[in-house]
């Protein structure tokens, strides 16, 4: 399966820094051999649809409402980010889990949202670093895609799953290859019982992965890809990941 090397830039950037980054990231788009998609800052999606034109740069939203419009003070609707042409939206992220307190059924109807209006919802899930402790990891995280398929069940092949350990996110701890190989594997199989379409499902990673440990990753047999925060700001680190992406 084609993998899928996505950038988060979280709280980050500027029109003048977003353009040099592009420019950059697309002086080598000659030779991506999988899919690439920037996650930006709503603000700048018009700014990465005029960027991204006529090039094979996919982009997308950080979140998306529950709501299709109304009296929703900060939200922004599936049907905007669609104005924009935003293939992908994140959903579930752990700082929106941890920081506004965003439930598992909350999460499974903002997916709910981006399925209906045709964007691809990057659903993120991962335990923290007590729930791995206390031996909770797949508890933690087959309840986190259970809802997801509860609610979309007959569209769960058209989702990107992205398993993210909380205690790797921002860290610089990465989960060894093999921790993430046995999570990805354990999804898939849910996926599987789920879904006749599962095998289609990119499984991606996340949580400080880099330049350094890409390639080691990206080669295990359920890692189709990453999900990547603080190296999508660098150029050349983003670039070395995507080239371990093949
Ligand atoms: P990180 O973030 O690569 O900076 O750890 C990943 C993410 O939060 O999606």
């Amino acid at each position: 399966m084609k993998k899928l090397i996505a950038g988060n830039w979280k709280m980050n950037g500027s029109l003048e820094s977003n353009a040099a980054l592009v420019k950059a990231l697309l002086s080598h788009s000659d030779d991506w051999t999988c899919d690439v998609a920037l996650c930006v800052p709503a603000p700048y999606l018009s700014q990465l649809q005029n960027l991204s034109k006529a090039s094979p740069l996919m982009f997308g939203a950080q979140d998306v409402s529950t709501h299709d419009s109304g009296a929703f003070t900060g939200e922004v609707s599936a049907g905007m980010l669609k104005d924009f042409e935003c293939r992908y939206a994140i959903v579930g992220h752990s700082e929106r889990r941890q920081l506004h307190l965003e439930s598992d059924a909350l999460v499974a109807a903002k997916a709910q949202k981006a399925l209906a209006s045709g964007i691809t919802p990057v659903v993120c899930v991962g335990e923290t670093l007590h729930e791995r402790e206390a031996g909770l990891t797949e508890e933690v995280v087959k309840r986190q895609l259970a809802a997801v398929i509860h609610l979309n069940g007959h569209c769960i092949s058209e989702i990107v799953l992205a398993y993210e350990p909380v205690w790797a996110i921002g860290t610089g701890k990465t989960a060894t290859p093999e921790q993430a190989q046995h999570v990805h594997a354990v999804l898939r199989a849910q996926l599987r019982a789920a879904s006749a379409h599962a095998d289609r499902v990119q499984i991606v990673y996340g949580g400080s992965m880099n330049a350094a440990n890409a390639a080691q990753l990206l080669a295990q047999p359920d890692i189709d890809g990453g999900l990547v925060g603080g190296a999508s700001l660098k150029a050349a680190d983003f670039l070395s990941i995507i080239a371990a992406a093949h």
